[in-house]
C-alpha cells in the first residue's frame, strides 16, 4: 500500500520527458479565424498567413515546419495548415502534418518527431497548431510558457486568443514568448 502510494507520488512528481533538443524552437498558433465556426481564415488572418508570416520566418533557417494533422471531416487542423501554407511555399518545404490532435492522437508525436529531426539537422523547426489545442501540444511537449503576473491557465488562453504570439525556445534560453508586431498587431493609436 505504502509502495504504491509512493509510487503514485513518484509518478506525479517525475516531469513529462522533457524535448531536449539543439535546434531552435518556434510556435506559433493558426491565424485568426471567422466567427460562428465558419470554415477558413478571417480576412485579417488571410493577410497575417499571406503578408505578416513568411517574413518574420524567412531568415531564421528553417528546416521544417510541423503543422498539426489537417481533418477535413472534423475541421481541425485546417486554419492551422492555411497559416502555414503560404510559408511553407516560399521556403519551398512542404509541412509535416502526421501528427494530429485531439482524444486519439497519440501524445509523443511532436515530440518523437522533433528528436529524430534533430539527429540529423541543426536547422530550425517551426510548429503551427490549432490555437484550442495549444494546452495540450505545450504540455506534450513538456514547455513551459514564461512566469507572468498572470496564472499558467490564463496565459495559455492568452496564447490561443492572440495569434500574433510566437514562443521561441533555445536549449540554453527559458521560453521566450514575443509578438510577430505585424501592422495588424498590437496597440491602435488613440484606443488606450
Ligand atoms: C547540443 O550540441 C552540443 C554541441 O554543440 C552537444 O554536445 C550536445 O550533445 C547537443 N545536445 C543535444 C540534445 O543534441
Ligand atoms: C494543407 O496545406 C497544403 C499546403 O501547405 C495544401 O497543399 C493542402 O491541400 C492543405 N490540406 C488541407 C486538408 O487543406
Ligand atoms: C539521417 O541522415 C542519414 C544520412 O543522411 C539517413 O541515413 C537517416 O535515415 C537520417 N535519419 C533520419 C531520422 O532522418
Ligand atoms: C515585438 O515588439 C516588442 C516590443 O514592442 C519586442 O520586445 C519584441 O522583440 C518584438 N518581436 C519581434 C518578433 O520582433
Amino acid at each position: 500500500m505504502l509502495f504504491t502510494t509512493l509510487l503514485s507520488a513518484l509518478a506525479l512528481l517525475s516531469p513529462a520527458l522533457a524535448v531536449s533538443i539543439n535546434n531552435t524552437l518556434y510556435i506559433i498558433t493558426n491565424s485568426e479565424r471567422p466567427s460562428l465556426g465558419r470554415p477558413g481564415l478571417s480576412p485579417v488572418g488571410w493577410l497575417r498567413a499571406q503578408s505578416c508570416i513568411p517574413p518574420i520566418f524567412a531568415n531564421l533557417n528553417l528546416g521544417l515546419i510541423l503543422v498539426c494533422k489537417p481533418n477535413i471531416k472534423t475541421g481541425a487542423c485546417l486554419p492551422a495548415n492555411a497559416t502555414a501554407a503560404p510559408l511553407a511555399a516560399s521556403l519551398g518545404l512542404v509541412p509535416d502534418t502526421h501528427c494530429g490532435t485531439g482524444d486519439n492522437a497519440n501524445d509523443d508525436c511532436v515530440g518523437d518527431a522533433l528528436k529524430k529531426y534533430a539527429k540529423n539537422s541543426t536547422q530550425s523547426i517551426l510548429i503551427v497548431w490549432d490555437a484550442n489545442e495549444m494546452d495540450d501540444l505545450l504540455e506534450n511537449i513538456d514547455i513551459e510558457l514564461p512566469d507572468g503576473d498572470d496564472d499558467d491557465d490564463e496565459d495559455e488562453d492568452d496564447l490561443a486568443v492572440h495569434a500574433d504570439i510566437v514562443l521561441i525556445k533555445n536549449l540554453k534560453q527559458k521560453v521566450i514568448e514575443t509578438s510577430m508586431n505585424c501592422s495588424i498587431d498590437g496597440q491602435a493609436p488613440g484606443s488606450f
